[in-house]
């Protein structure tokens, strides 16, 4: 695989040659030129110069910051009309580091949560734009902006991350009927000047919530993410194989992850989560300077929880739960490793007409997934050498209810159909692997309501990449090679429930969004040095180029409906050069990704 990749690369610098005129140098040699390491993303509006008023919400230079976040104060704008909101966050480092997870909050309720870009000595700097205005409520209300990005800056981490964030607000013509109130689940620790995020299994994401007696519309927004043992759970193995190969652990727990929310202990909706790929994931070399899909921006996870209505609004309190689960071969369903962070929201729409919200009995339908498991391990002079496992999944949930409110009664469905797949092949006594997973679903909310058009979104999720670590007996005279390859995309059409019922006229059509990288990378490293702290410094070998396709349509928090494509190619390193950079004003051809597995031996 080395040899191609090489040859690959060959092919490469030739191509770069012949498109002279299209490169693009990203960063000089005059120090106060930075490098932009970009998210591809489709642009949120036509134009972001009609903002009727702006303000800086937060500047802060995250240095030594492990547990101590920046807190300050959030007020609104004064004199300025506005529906939209836009978040602007501005980041830059210079220095040695690793990624780092950024968390916003506003009082008790996570808006952002990020990873960063990795530095260089040089000098990054990146601005990704969010649109937050679902987040109405809390915006419109003076109170704590906490951002918790916890940083190790020493004589080794010499990165520090310089951040702001700015809120761009737009008084965009338009039907504006924001949620009424936002409760969190969360640790609710704002008050100690601390953010509100729970690490799972180790914590509790469990609490108590009286909803007001008149709800109309109750959706809950869950943010998750696995990070330290758990940042690459899709490569985790069932925890009776972590120790096939005598020198290279594996971590356990399976695969699998199912991050639920429960009510009252009932299973109400599940996430199979999208695998975010940090900038340092796989090989740190594949992301400068083209970071990862929703690397900047992780996604949020929406379940409508509006047929449990009539059990909600009895006055009485409620159990709100988040619990991460992995595949296990005796339980089914079992705990994973340290740490998840979560944290949901509860986004309410009040009936202003009604006193009270009834409802008929709930009919569930929530039976177990189903969970398939197949392994075949190789040995040689007693030692195991390979080890292939594959995991499928399945899994229905669906709710509903007739909910009587001051318009009516109307039936209430959420219905989800999820699917998974997940081969591992783990070669070279566990330093070689290749990978393939598929998650891919379909979530439906429906109401007999005529008026009411049911909210589809499904998805699809294929991950493929493949991992060669070359260690050498004495590593800190001889460099070490990781050899990556990946192919990936994220494939969805929908519509945000939150998007749409805070704005239902702009967001009455689905938004159609298909993007796909593919990378190869090989990174050299030696045991003197931190391993993957410095991914493209210039002592630090790094050669790869990765490619993306991007094509959306759909609708803008402008109210008008926007086609966008992008490609764009780079050849990573310390210098590196964006060597095609087009975009288009229509959706364009985006190829799907490819397995990387060798194709399973009939046996
Ligand atoms: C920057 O590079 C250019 C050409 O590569 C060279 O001519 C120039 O002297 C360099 N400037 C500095 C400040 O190193
Ligand atoms: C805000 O909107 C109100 C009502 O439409 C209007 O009277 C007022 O002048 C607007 N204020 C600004 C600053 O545009
Ligand atoms: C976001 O902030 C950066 C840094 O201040 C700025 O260059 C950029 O123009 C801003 N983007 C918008 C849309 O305001
Ligand atoms: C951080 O960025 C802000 C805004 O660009 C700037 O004013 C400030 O000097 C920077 N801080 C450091 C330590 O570079
Ligand atoms: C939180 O931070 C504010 C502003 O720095 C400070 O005034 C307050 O005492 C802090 N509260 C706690 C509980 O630490
Ligand atoms: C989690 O907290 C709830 C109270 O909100 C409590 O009832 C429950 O027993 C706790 N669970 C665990 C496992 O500690
Ligand atoms: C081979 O792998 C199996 C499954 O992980 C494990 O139980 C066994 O101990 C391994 N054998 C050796 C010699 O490491
Ligand atoms: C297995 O690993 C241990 C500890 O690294 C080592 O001492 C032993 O020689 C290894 N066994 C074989 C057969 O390679
Ligand atoms: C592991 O990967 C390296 C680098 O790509 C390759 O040279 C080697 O042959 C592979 N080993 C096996 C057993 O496939
Ligand atoms: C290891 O890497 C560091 C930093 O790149 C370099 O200074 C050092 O000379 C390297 N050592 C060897 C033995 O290659
Ligand atoms: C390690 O790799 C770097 C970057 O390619 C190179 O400069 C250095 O000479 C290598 N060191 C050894 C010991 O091979
Ligand atoms: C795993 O990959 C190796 C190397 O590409 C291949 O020879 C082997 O057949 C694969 N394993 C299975 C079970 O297909």
């Amino acid at each position: 695989m080395l040899l191609i990749v090489l040859v690959f690369v060959g092919l490469l610098r030739e191509a770069f040659g012949a498109r002279e005129g299209l490169k693009r140098r990203l960063y000089g040699n005059e120090s106060t030129e930075l490098l932009e390491v970009f998210q591809v993303e489709a642009p949120l509006r036509k134009s972001y110069d009609d903002t009727s008023c702006k303000q800086v919400i937060m500047q802060h230079d995250f240095t030594a910051s492990y547990g101590s976040p920046y807190v300050g104060m959030y007020s609104p704008p004064t004199g300025c009309n506005f529906t939209t909101v836009i978040f602007n966050m501005s980041i830059t480092s210079a220095g040695i580091n690793y990624d780092r997870l950024g968390l916003l909050y506003l009082g008790d309720v996570e808006v952002w949560r990020t990873t960063t870009g990795m530095p260089v000595r040089t000098g990054i700097f990146y601005n990704f734009l969010k649109d937050v205005t679902v987040f109405d409520a809390l915006l419109r209300t003076q109170q704590k902006v906490i951002m918790q990005l916890d940083n190790i800056y020493n004589d080794v981490f010499t990165g520090n991350f310089n951040v702001t964030v700015t809120a761009l607000y737009y008084d965009d013509e338009k039907f504006f009927t924001p949620a009424n109130t936002i409760l969190p689940i969360s640790s609710k620790r704002s008050s100690e000047n601390h953010s509100s995020v729970i690490s799972l299994p180790d914590g509790n994401a469990s609490i108590s919530v009286t909803f007001p007696r008149n709800v109309e519309r109750a959706v809950v927004s869950i943010i998750a993410s696995g990070n330290g043992a758990e940042e690459f759970w899709f490569t985790n193995v069932p925890t009776e194989y972590e120790k096939t190969f005598n020198n290279t652990a594996i971590y356990g727990y399976s695969p699998f992850r199912e991050v639920q929310l429960l009510i009252d202990g009932v299973l109400a909706g599940a996430i199979w989560p999208f695998p975010t790929i940090f900038t340092g994931g796989i090989s740190p070399g594949l992301w400068v300077p083209i970071v990862g899909v929703d690397t900047y921006d992780l996604p949020n996870f929406e379940i409508d929880v509006s047929p449990w209505l009539g059990l909600l609004c009895d006055g009485k309190s409620h159990t709100f739960e988040l619990k991460v689960l992995g595949y296990d071969s005796v339980t089914t369903l079992g705990t994973v490793g340290s740490n998840w962070w979560v944290s949901g929201s509860i986004f309410l729409w009040v009936d202003s007409a009604g006193d009270q919200t009834t409802g008929s009995a709930i009919q569930s339908w929530t039976p177990p997934p189903q969970l398939e498991f197949t392994s075949i391990i190789t040995t040689s002079s007693g030692l195991n050498t390979t080890l292939w496992v594959e995991l499928t999944a399945e899994r229905s949930i669906s709710h509903t209810s007739t909910i009587t409110t001051s318009a009516g009664s109307r039936e209430l469905t959420w219905t989800q159909n999820l699917r998974y797949l997940n081969i591992q092949n783990f070669t070279a006594k566990g330093y070689n692997e290749t990978l393939y997973q598929l998650t891919s679903g379909t979530s439906t909310f429906s109401s007999s309501d005529e008026d009411a058009a049911a909210i589809t979104n499904t998805f699809s999720y294929p991950l493929s990449f493949a991992q060669d670590y070359v260690i050498p007996v004495d590593p800190t005279v001889v460099n070490s090679t990781l050899v990556a390859e990946l192919d990936r995309s994220k494939i969805s059409s929908g519509t945000s429930i939150l998007s749409y019922l805070t704005s239902p006229k702009a967001f009455d059509v689905p938004s159609l969004l298909a993007t796909r990288q593919n990378g190869s990378c090989i990174y050299f490293w030696n045991n003197t040095y931190y391993q993957f702290a410095g991914a493209i410094d210039p002592a630090q070998g790094t050669i790869g180029v990765t490619e993306q396709w991007f094509s959306f349509l759909g609708p803008l928090t402008s109210g008008d409906i926007d086609a966008y494509g992008r490609h764009v190619e780079a050849v990573d390193g310390y210098e590196p050069v964006l060597v095609l950079d087009e975009t288009f004003e229509k959706e364009i051809a985006v190829p799907d990704t490819v397995n990387l597995v060798d194709v399973k031996e009939d046996l």
